[in-house]
């Protein structure tokens, strides 16, 4: 059988962040509005400063104001909560994010739902998962990377998921839940699957639609994927490989893909499929929630 479709996330990222960069340039003619992303980041993890540092990269390229808060790894709870707070009430921000994961001094509850939902682009806050799992999204914002993981799945499929069995392998609360409720949203019939599913490949393989957010390297192989099925990888596992006798470091995804792109009828890769459009759909409901200040 011919080889899977390649879902290639990067140049979708790239066709939206050009249209988000036209819309900022129009805003700031038309209404002298500039649309502000504020990221705040806790104490030195090495991932989290490559996220946190391509977050600022892009909201700078589609021309936002864009300002990053640093905080020691010791930092209490009242510290960052006293820059949320000053975030929240600063009205040249229109997104704030905390990059996660915290260090375990603070209650990552506590910081998140700190944000006001106005300006919660990451879609954590509970009135905005209550939006979203009570079908008003125009309101709320989805979080990024299930809303990334949405466009490229309808760039297969279509908007309507009538018919279609729908896997989700993972539960947490920024990928999986969000995820299964904008299936849902879509008609899909949709499972999530997790650490205490009976029997996961054999619920893997009815999926047309497979979603895989676990973090375990290369764990849904070959014989897991139902022939022309749409495989989403959500994975950013960092390896070491050895090339030519030296050791490297190589991003994989929770799929494995060399054996999954012979099954499949579309798959994301690792790197250049999920991690891109996250970022984009960001800078969209940055966007979006800046224009909702005029509107
Ligand atoms: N860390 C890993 N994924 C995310 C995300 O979507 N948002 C935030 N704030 N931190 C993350």
């Amino acid at each position: 059988m011919a080889k899977a479709t390649l879902i290639d996330g990067k140049a979708m990222a790239a066709d939206l962040s050009a249209a988000i960069t036209q819309t900022t340039a129009d805003l700031a003619t038309n209404n002298n509005l500039r649309p502000g992303l504020a990221v705040v980041i806790v104490g030195e993890d090495p991932a989290s400063q490559v996220y946190v540092r391509n977050k600022k990269r892009s909201a700078e390229s589609c021309g936002f104001y864009s300002v990053q808060r640093t905080l020691l790894a010791d930092a209490s709870q009242d510290e960052v909560l006293a820059v949320i707070d000053e975030l929240n009430a600063d009205p040249a921000i229109h997104g704030i994010l905390v990059q996660l994961p915290l260090p375990k001094q603070l209650d990552t509850m506590v910081v998140t739902q700190s944000i006001v939902p106005e300006k919660d682009v990451d879609g954590f806050h509970f009135q905005n998962i209550g939006k979203l799992t009570s079908g008003n999204t125009a309101s709320g914002f989805v979080p990024c990377t299930p809303a990334g993981c949405m466009l490229m799945i309808e760039k297969q499929l279509g908007n309507d998921l009538s018919g279609l069995n729908a896997v989700i392998i993972g539960r947490s609360n920024i990928v999986g839940k969000p995820m299964a409720s904008l299936l849902l949203q879509s008609n899909a019939t949709v499972t999530i699957c997790h650490s205490r599913t009976k029997d996961l490949p054999a619920v893997a393989r009815n999926a047309d639609i497979l979603v895989v957010a676990v973090g375990r390297p290369r764990m849904v192989k070959g014989d897991w994927i139902k022939p022309g099925a749409v495989v989403i990888d959500v994975g950013m596992n960092r390896i070491e490989v050895e090339v030519d006798g030296e050791k490297k470091n190589k991003l994989t995804g929770d799929v494995d893909f060399a054996e999954a792109v012979e099954v499949a009828g579309a798959i994301t890769p690792v790197p250049g499929g999920v991690g891109p459009m996250t970022i984009a759909m960001l800078m969209s409901n940055t966007l979006q929630s800046a224009q909702r200040t005029i509107d």
